[in-house]
């Protein structure tokens, strides 16, 4: 059988804190394969955003492994696509030269970087802003620009640390359709962090759920929802029963945090 396009094997990360140690996750375990569109889902403080910060290879896990197709990959930043909780976009540098740092980042000299950039602002719903500076930008342009950037770097895996956290509710889903396209059309490898159930099973193939902190899996559901989907999905009743299962396994986390 071939190897899953990523893989992770009992990971665990304590940080040491000035006030002691803070377990933030414990064995979790997680694959995704190539073209796979995997969410994950838990209370906030769970350990999800560090999760991601370990597969980026910005933290190193303080046990486990990180595989990526035939290689550990611990420590080892640079190998996968990466869009932190924050968008980070530089309030001096304008959309163009905001989207192609990573590019910057990885050599592509200037011209070369802004010329590809420039053949995916339309497709980015980014037509006309190339000149002008973040603070012109909705929210959901943002979004988008961020991910421009994203993409631009062109690896097969992409982790999307919740993007659309901050949107009203219409915008999302217009954001959340427009992502099911453009993966459509390019089909990364999706990691996707959400604390939306609807959200989460609207996008995905497959969901985890992580307990409250320390993080670790506690349940793995595929999501076996025809696509394309559409704002129709979300009323079939398989999507209703689905939802009703990630509800409850949620709930009985929060219980356990209030016992706890
Ligand atoms: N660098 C750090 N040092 C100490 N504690 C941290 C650090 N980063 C995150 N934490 C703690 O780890 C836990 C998980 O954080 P995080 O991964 O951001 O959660 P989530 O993204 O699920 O909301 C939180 O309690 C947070 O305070
Ligand atoms: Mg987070």
């Amino acid at each position: 059988m071939a190897r899953p396009t990523l893989a992770l094997r009992g990971i665990s990360k304590t940080f040491s804190a000035r006030s002691g140690p803070v377990h933030a996750l414990a064995g979790v375990d997680l694959t995704a394969d190539a073209r796979d569109f995997v969410s994950i889902i838990g209370p906030s403080g769970c350990g999800k955003s560090t999760l991601f910060n370990v597969v980026a290879g910005l933290e190193a896990p303080t046990r486990g492994e990180v595989w990526i197709e035939d290689r550990r990959a611990e420590g080892q930043p640079g190998l996968v696509g990466y869009m932190p909780q924050k968008d980070l976009l530089f309030p001096w540098l304008t959309v163009l030269d905001n989207a192609i740092l990573g590019l910057q980042l990885q050599g592509v000299p200037t011209g070369e970087a802004r010329r590809e950039a420039l053949g995916l602002f339309e497709r980015f719903g980014l037509a006309g802003f190339e000149r002008q500076y973040p603070a012109a930008l909705s929210g959901g342009m943002r979004q988008r620009a961020a991910f421009l950037r994203t993409m631009l770097c062109k690896r097969r895996i992409v982790l999307l640390d919740e993007p659309f956290g901050a949107l009203d509710a219409l915008t999302r889903q217009e954001m959340q359709e427009w992502l099911l396209a453009l993966w459509d059309e390019l089909r990364p490898t999706v990691l996707f962090i959400t604390h939306d159930i609807d959200e989460a099973l609207f996008l995905s193939d497959r969901v985890y759920v992580l307990s409250p902190r320390p993080g670790r899996v506690v349940l793995e559901v595929d999501v076996p929802l025809p696509r394309p989907r559409s704002y129709h999905t979300l009323t079939q009743p398989a999507f209703g029963a689905l939802k009703a299962t990630l509800l409850e396994t949620l709930k009985e986390g929060r219980a356990c945090l209030r016992a706890g």
